[in-house]
């Protein structure tokens, strides 16, 4: 029998909200869907503490940093592989595009905050490809922050699987693990700067922008203060996309809020 796509697990995951990681090396672990669908923890909050409007959530799954952004009155669209991740993140209120962080995407250029969060640095298996489309899309000045493996722990690309309760295995894909020790040299050959990493609630975070000529990497340096410039519109374009996206529901509002818009003086990128 042919292997489900990991997809097709991704979606019974969260109805079951029970699910697994399979290794090459045998190893297995559970997906915390959980986590995943409940609001953002105290050191995920502090993460978006630094999180300047407007956002891409970079795999998004079902939507809390983005949703929990827009709570905030921060413009936020995430965007997704997994069309299930999508309905769900867009029934929950969140601004959502189905699509991958490789394909074309609205707004290249124009964020002013990038994220990968929680281990989504490992999307693609290969950490410096990521972080170059990445620092494709920000606005000059423009942040990453991402979550890396604690000091001493594992900087790797392996192959990895979603499986089920039953032991049904989906295909396999390539996931990257990086740690706070990996990162630099990542960092460098993608031509960003280490801005800051900090440790929250025991994960590991780092915030990255983007190098400016003839500057080398530098760690620590404080965090850029300056308002971003005003960028256009949220545009047709982006809705086109989000539209483009199975609906297990009838579609919630796109523009944001008067009062959203007009308190962040800021809206999204086309
Ligand atoms: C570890 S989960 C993170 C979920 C979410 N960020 C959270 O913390 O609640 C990784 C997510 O990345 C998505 N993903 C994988 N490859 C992707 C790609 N190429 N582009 C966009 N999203 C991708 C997966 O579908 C999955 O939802």
């Amino acid at each position: 029998m042919t292997p489900p796509r990991p997809a097709e697990l991704y979606a019974r995951a969260l109805e079951e909200r029970s699910i697994f990681v399979r290794r090459e090396d045998g190893g297995r672990r559970s997906v915390p869907i959980d986590t995943w669908l409940a609001p953002p923890t105290a050191a995920d909050r502090r993460v978006l503490d630094r999180a300047v409007g407007p956002v891409l959530d970079v795999g998004c799954g079902p939507g809390r940093h983005a949703l929990a952004l827009a709570r905030r009155e921060v413009a936020a669209v995430g965007v997704d592989i997994a069309p299930a991740a999508i309905r769900r993140a867009r029934d929950r209120g969140a601004r959502v595009l189905l699509a991958s962080v490789f394909d074309p995407l609205p707004g290249a250029g124009q964020w002013q905050t990038a994220l990968l969060l929680d281990g989504n640095i490992g999307i693609g298996g290969r950490p410096v490809p990521l972080l170059g489309r990445v620092r494709s899309l920000l606005a000059p000045g423009g942040r990453i922050l991402c979550e890396l493996g604690r000091p001493g722990s594992a900087t790797r690309c392996e192959l990895i699987a979603l499986e089920d309760a039953e032991g049904v295995r989906s295909t396999w894909f390539a996931w990257a693990r990086v740690s706070v020790d990996g990162l630099p040299p990542m960092a460098e050959r993608a031509r960003l700067e280490i801005d800051e990493i900090w440790e929250s609630g025991s994960r590991w975070f780092a915030q990255l922008s983007s190098a400016s000529e003839g500057r080398g990497l530098t760690l620590n340096r404080r965090c850029r203060t300056a308002p971003p410039p005003p960028v256009p519109e949220w545009p047709a374009t982006t809705a086109a996309v989000a539209a483009s996206a199975p609906r297990s529901s009838p579609p919630r509002p796109r523009r944001p809020a008067a009062r959203t818009a007009a308190r962040s003086a800021r809206s999204l990128p086309s």
